[in-house]
């Protein structure tokens, strides 16, 4: 295909599909992607609700028994297909397709409000310099700072603070992505990590030698055993699972589908699995010595202080720990820094899942998909959620979007790839051909009948929950409209995208592989 025939520059076809330039980039990258929003507020705080110490049993069972088999599996689909979501799973089977849209779906809609929360710490790393909050951390945040409504509605009435970071926020991220694989996600990956690396420990010694640090640590890690016999505890580790590794919503697909023929698969998700959690054990030692001191402060138990959930925790509980601590903006700095950085890296994967899609489906350049894609999104994002009813419309989105997006798909992905399509051997083999640690049949056990058990249980009860209890007190209509109706959304709009045909210079076409794929077997390459 000459490059004449499309100014400016190659549409992207299977040939010539951009490439890590070494596997270290693309460990970074998924570690970029994996350590985000959700390690640093969401993990303390829900190990912390559901068993302290004893969190770490059904954790790390998430992990090992469906977190890292079913990153195995996203790196099989990617690896082996070498497409985006859509594409990938269409090269496994054409009717798998609209489980690739429907992992592009759910990232369109983490992507919107991911967005804002990195806008608000970015906005939180200015406010430490001055503790803007003054004595009354809450009422600014959700008064001065965010405006809350007090009716739960969808309205336009923008807060320009948090508008305008909103706005910084998405035009970094579409730079990154429009300079490419390499060039843009990799680089900003070698980039940020480190950063985040450092200023991470930096803050996780701070917040040990503050006073009460102790008493922290010890609520955090004090076991509940009783706990283990709550299977709502179960549920949370599964989730947080899911969420934190990135693991079924089409991130992995298309990061694998990036690296070179000859990869270690096993050996690099391995890194990547242990780092992430790692880096999440890290932060709850980091948040959970800060806490130690606050509660250590006002004289009251870690309980009190700690009990305002995950949004809350960051942007209520810790501007109160930077106010009192010794070196207060240091710390604030530090740990609004760290999720600024932490969040975008994550949110730069999240949008490279839809960028690719639609560059494999339409046959794009990249700067093309990226603005095609990015602007309507960064449009959605900036008209709906800093506005003074953002707050609540991110609420639901978010607990929807986990429980009834990824879990159902994760489900959905496991069930079809096990039972329809029998695809488990093929992939299987495909990853043991290139990879140092083999996968054994105990993968195919993990995948094919442990985590369908176990999606399949924690949605049922997850169902039944909302349905009876309805959400945070929400208004049904609300939680009706953007909880199950965006839910519902997702799969409907995947079906319809999967059924648009392929433009004739996508990267569709590929003669080994599609044949790969209609054989249903290994092809002699
Ligand atoms: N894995 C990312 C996070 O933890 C999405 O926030």
């Amino acid at each position: 295909m000459s490059s004449s025939a499309y100014p400016g520059g190659t549409p992207q076809t299977t040939q010539n599909r951009e490439t890590w330039s070494t596997r270290k980039v693309f460990i970074l990258a998924a570690i970029g992607s994996a350590v985000g929003l959700g390690n640093i507020w969401r993990f303390p705080y829900v190990a912390y609700e559901n068993g302290g110490g004893a969190f770490i049993i059904p954790y790390l069972v998430a992990l090992l028994f469906a977190g890292i088999p079913l990153l195995f599996l996203d790196y099989a689909v990617g690896h082996k297909f070498r497409g985006s979501a859509p594409l990938a799973y269409r090269r496994l089977h054409p009717r798998a397709e609209g489980l690739g849209w429907w992992q592009v779906a759910i990232c369109f809609v983490i992507a919107v409000y991911y967005a804002v929360i990195i806008a608000w710490a970015a906005m939180y790393m200015i406010f430490s310099v001055t503790e803007a909050w003054g004595d009354d951390p809450a009422g600014f945040f959700l008064g001065e700072f965010l405006q809350v409504s007090e009716n739960v509605n969808i309205g336009f009435d923008f807060v320009p603070g948090v508008l305008i970071p909103l706005v910084l926020v998405w035009a970094m991220v579409l730079l990154v992505l429009a300079a490419g694989v390499q060039k843009g996600i990799g680089r900003a990956n070698v980039i940020f990590l480190p950063l985040l690396l450092v200023m991470f420990l930096l803050l996780v010694v701070q917040a040990l030698f503050l006073p009460g640090a102790g008493e922290g640590l010890d609520a955090l890690f004090r076991p509940d055993w009783a706990a283990l016999a709550d299977t709502g505890v179960w549920a949370a580790a599964f989730g947080q699972i899911f969420f934190s590794l990135s693991v079924a919503f089409g991130i992995m697909v298309t990061y694998a589908s990036y690296l070179k023929r000859k990869t270690d698969l096993t050996g690099s998700g391995y890194v990547v699995a242990f780092s992430n959690s790692g880096f999440e054990i890290l932060a709850g030692i980091g948040v959970f010595a800060a806490v130690g001191f606050m509660a250590h402060s006002a004289g009251a138990p870690v309980g009190e202080v700690a009990g305002s959930g995950g949004i809350g925790l960051a942007f209520i509980a810790f501007p109160t720990i930077i106010s009192e601590a010794p070196l207060g903006t240091l710390l604030g700095v530090l740990f609004f820094g760290s999720l600024v950085f932490a969040g975008l890296t994550s949110l730069i994967s999240i949008v490279e899942v839809i960028i690719a899609a639609v560059q494999d489906k339409l046959g794009l350049r990249r700067l093309t998909a990226t603005l095609a894609v990015g602007l309507p999104l960064a449009a959605l994002s900036i008209l709906l959620f800093p506005t003074t009813t953002g707050l609540n419309l991110l609420d639901v989105t978010d607990a929807f979007v986990n429980n009834f997006g990824i879990m159902a798909v994760a489900l959905v992905t496991v069930v079809l790839l096990t039972y329809g399509l029998r695809s488990l051997p093929l992939l299987g083999s495909h990853v043991n051909e290139t990879s140092s640690i083999k996968l054994a049949r105990g993968w195919r056990i993990m995948v094919g009948v442990v985590a369908p058990v176990v999606l399949g249980y924690i949605l049922v009860n997850e169902l039944i929950a909302r349905i009876q209890e309805g959400y945070n007190d929400m208004p049904a209509w609300f939680v009706g409209v953007f909880g199950w109706g965006m839910a519902g959304a997702l799969v409907v709009v995947a079906f319809i995208l999967s059924l648009i045909p392929w433009s004739s210079r996508s990267a569709a076409n590929h003669p080994v592989l599609d044949a790969e794929a209609n054989a249903g077997k290994e092809a002699a390459r």
